[in-house]
């Protein structure tokens, strides 16, 4: 499905993205507080978490009461993660139906434009026709009118730091396929928790000229975030193990610079109020 966002001529500058929320709530809480400061927030899977000792039905509830606050906030897209799936589809596949069900938000198998940034936002897919599906969904929207294309999928590519779980990838080997033949600008994950805390791997990878994030998973809030300004052309990450920034201009340098001072262009409900950069 296509869309464009109501009165959305002008591209999104500031986005706030996290993955990985696990049925937080000081996290939801979080991003609440702070996504009116945002054209856009993204909220890349694993809404829910499969080991609380809450009803997954009870966890869907609340959570669909976040998203549908947030949508009230901001622009808001999400996508499902392995832990957010509750129904099965006609072809016995596990897909998430709940999150497709939440009033106004943009998720699963959903495209659309707002200025000349084009958004395809993805399920987790859990067989092969899911799978197809998203392979159909990319090559409708290759041929889209776009000057920026950014996909919303919650597990990174394999073979790369952004899904480097320790001892081996757990990166989605069909997404690095797709990435090498569609070229997006920009690929938002989350899945792999540990990636951008652990030796090899990172926050933040290129692959090919593709630009691909994930920001990690930490305890209590503020969760691990980035914020990316599309016309300051930056991309910066925090989280309680410090705080990095690549410029989407310039070529990835390892080891990724440390964010020493807030750039000008946050504003200053976007500046972060948890630990010094490391
Ligand atoms: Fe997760």
């Amino acid at each position: 499905m296509n869309l464009i966002w109501p009165g959305s001529e002008e591209n999104p500058m500031r986005l706030l993205v996290v993955a990985d929320l696990h049925y937080s709530l000081p996290q939801y809480d979080w991003v609440m507080s702070v996504a009116s400061d945002y054209d856009v927030v993204i909220i890349a899977g694993d809404h829910l978490d499969l080991s609380s000792m809450v009803d997954p039905n009870a966890q869907i509830v609340v959570v669909g009461k976040y998203l549908a606050r947030l949508r009230e906030k901001t622009r808001l897209i999400t996508c499902s993660g392995n832990h957010d799936l509750d129904a099965r589809s006609a072809h016995g596949e596990k897909i998430s139906r709940w999150i497709r069900e939440v009033p106004g938000v943009v998720t699963d198998g959903q495209s659309f434009a707002i200025g000349d940034t084009f958004f395809s936002v993805c399920a987790w897919w859990d067989g092969p026709i899911e799978r197809d599906a998203i392979g159909a969904q990319f090559r409708a929207d290759a041929s889209q009118p776009k000057h920026t294309w950014i996909w919303v999928y919650h597990a990174p590519p394999g073979q790369s730091p952004t899904s480097w779980g320790g001892s081996r990838s757990y990166g989605d080997a069909e997404l690095g396929k797709w990435i090498d033949e569609y070229k997006p600008d920009i690929v938002f994950a989350g899945h792999v928790h540990q990636a951008p805390f652990i030796k090899d791997g990172s926050w933040v990878d290129r692959v090919g000229s593709t630009w691909v994030f994930n920001a990690g998973h930490q305890y209590g809030a503020p969760p691990a975030h980035l914020i990316v300004d599309t016309d300051a052309r930056e991309a910066l990450w925090f989280s309680a193990a410090g705080r990095e920034w690549v410029k989407l201009d310039e070529p990835l340098v390892r080891p990724v610079a440390k964010l020493r001072a807030t750039p000008e262009w946050l504003t200053p409900a976007d500046r972060p109020t948890g630990p010094a950069p490391a």
